[in-house]
């Protein structure tokens, strides 16, 4: 079987698993990160979102022998980043099951849309589902992180 190498979260990685493994398995069953969850399985549902490159990816449908040298991001490598904040002081959470993908895909929108409209975040999110709607606190929380960030820039 290949060996793949892999940067999670700042550290190199390892696995011997088939190329056409998805990226969302080699995370939760070979390196333990549960973070992303899964529940679509076809790229639909936005639950496995995680950062490759920087770049929201449902990693659902992405097999790691495609994923070449980029970096991936989970929600474990984050660090008490505004979004995370944003969403505890907008209390977002209902179930919680599509959460990490819901905040992956707003640290992605900010790093492109440092003050993203109503619009721009219905547009970012609109493919991330939540089955519980929270998506007006969804919609506030990301509001509040753009602040948040701001506010903490130098
Ligand atoms: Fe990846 Fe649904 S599990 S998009």
């Amino acid at each position: 079987m290949p060996v793949h190498r892999l940067r999670v979260n700042g550290v190199d990685r390892e696995v011997e698993v088939p190329a056409e493994t998805p990226l969302l398995w080699v995370l939760r069953d070979e390196l333990g990160l549960t973070g992303p969850k899964y529940g679509c399985g076809i790229g639909a549902c936005g639950a496995c979102v995680s950062l490759v490159d920087g770049q929201a990816e449902r990693i659902c449908v992405l097999p790691v022998g495609e994923l070449g040298d980029r970096a991936v991001t989970t929600i474990e490598g984050l660090d008490d980043h505004p979004v995370q904040r944003a969403w505890i002081d907008c209390d977002v959470a209902q179930c919680g099951y599509c959460q990490a993908g819901q905040i992956m895909s707003t640290v992605a929108l900010l790093r492109e849309r440092p003050e993203p409209s109503d619009h721009d975040i219905d547009e970012a999110l609109r493919d991330n589902v939540c089955r519980c709607g929270t998506y007006p606190r969804i919609r506030r929380a990301v509001h509040a992180a753009a602040e948040l960030a701001r506010e903490e820039k130098p």
